[in-house]
């Protein structure tokens, strides 16, 4: 029997629900507990809600620990990671328009392969750091494995073997993270921010399908035009409602 396909949207905390009596209590017992899409920060008084032994719980008491970033990123941050990868892996892993570098961070630990991971941003917070210090307590590796960049993606020399990564890069800075990725001819996954209409291509699309979406689909045909393989998935629209996740890989690689 063909197993029961499960939408993205019942998955709570990096695990599938399976639809059975328990996960569908942990489901209504979690969500006034936890709104993935919250804004407010996760403060370390909020370790106690993540309790298990999972990864996603340690990472999660990491992050509360790290007093630096809201809670909506974390979970953000944890959903692209964990589709990329179970897609693509790079040599290195560059988090292009990293903020935080919460996505660096998760990437190292899920792919401990990647021999180096690049968090870069012209204006990299104070956070970055905080969420750096916090995980590194927690994985000591990750002090050595993961370098933040101050600078603008313009800046930076990608090479074919990389693993391009973007969250919420806004506007047209998507395009040019997939220009640069397409141009190195390295594998990408973007999950695109705030659309900017006057720019960014919407391929005419607009008059069938809502701006940002045809913004999206012209991106994800371009990639494939390009000779990339490409995948097009969702994150949890829970979390955020900017949830679409472009997936791409050279076919020659
Ligand atoms: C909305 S934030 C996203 C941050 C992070 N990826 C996240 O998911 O929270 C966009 C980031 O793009 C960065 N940025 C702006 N121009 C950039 C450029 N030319 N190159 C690299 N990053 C840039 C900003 O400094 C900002 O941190």
């Amino acid at each position: 029997m063909r197993p029961r396909a499960v939408s993205p949207d019942r998955e709570i905390d990096g695990r599938r629900d399976t639809g059975n009596r328990a996960s569908q209590e942990r489901l209504r017992h979690d969500a006034p507990v936890r709104d993935r899409s919250s804004r407010k920060k996760l403060r370390p008084t909020a370790e106690r809600h993540y309790p298990g032994d999972g990864l996603f719980d340690r990472l999660a008491r990491a992050v509360c620990a790290a007093d630096a970033v809201p809670r909506k990123e974390l979970y953000e941050s944890w959903e692209v990671a964990r589709r990329v990868r179970r897609r693509l892996r790079g040599r290195r892993i560059v988090d292009l328009a990293c903020g935080h570098g919460l996505l660096a961070q998760i990437a190292a630990i899920l792919d401990r392969d990647a021999e180096e991971v690049v968090a870069l941003d012209p204006n990299l917070p104070p956070s970055a750091e905080r969420v750096a210090a916090a995980l590194a307590e927690r994985w000591p590796f990750l002090a050595q494995r993961v370098r933040r960049v101050a600078s603008k993606l313009e800046h930076f020399e990608l090479a074919s073997d990389d693993l391009v990564i973007s969250a919420h890069a806004c506007g047209g800075l998507t395009d040019r993270i997939l220009d640069r990725a397409i141009a190195a001819r390295a594998a990408v996954a973007v999950l695109p921010c705030c659309s900017d209409h006057s720019h960014s291509d919407v391929g005419n699309l607009d008059g069938w399908m809502d701006a940002d979406l045809a913004i999206d689909a012209v991106r994800a045909i371009r990639l494939r035009a390009a000779g990339y393989r490409i995948w097009t998935q969702t994150i949890p629209a829970a979390i955020t409602p900017k949830n679409r996740l472009l997936i791409g890989k050279p076919l020659d690689t």
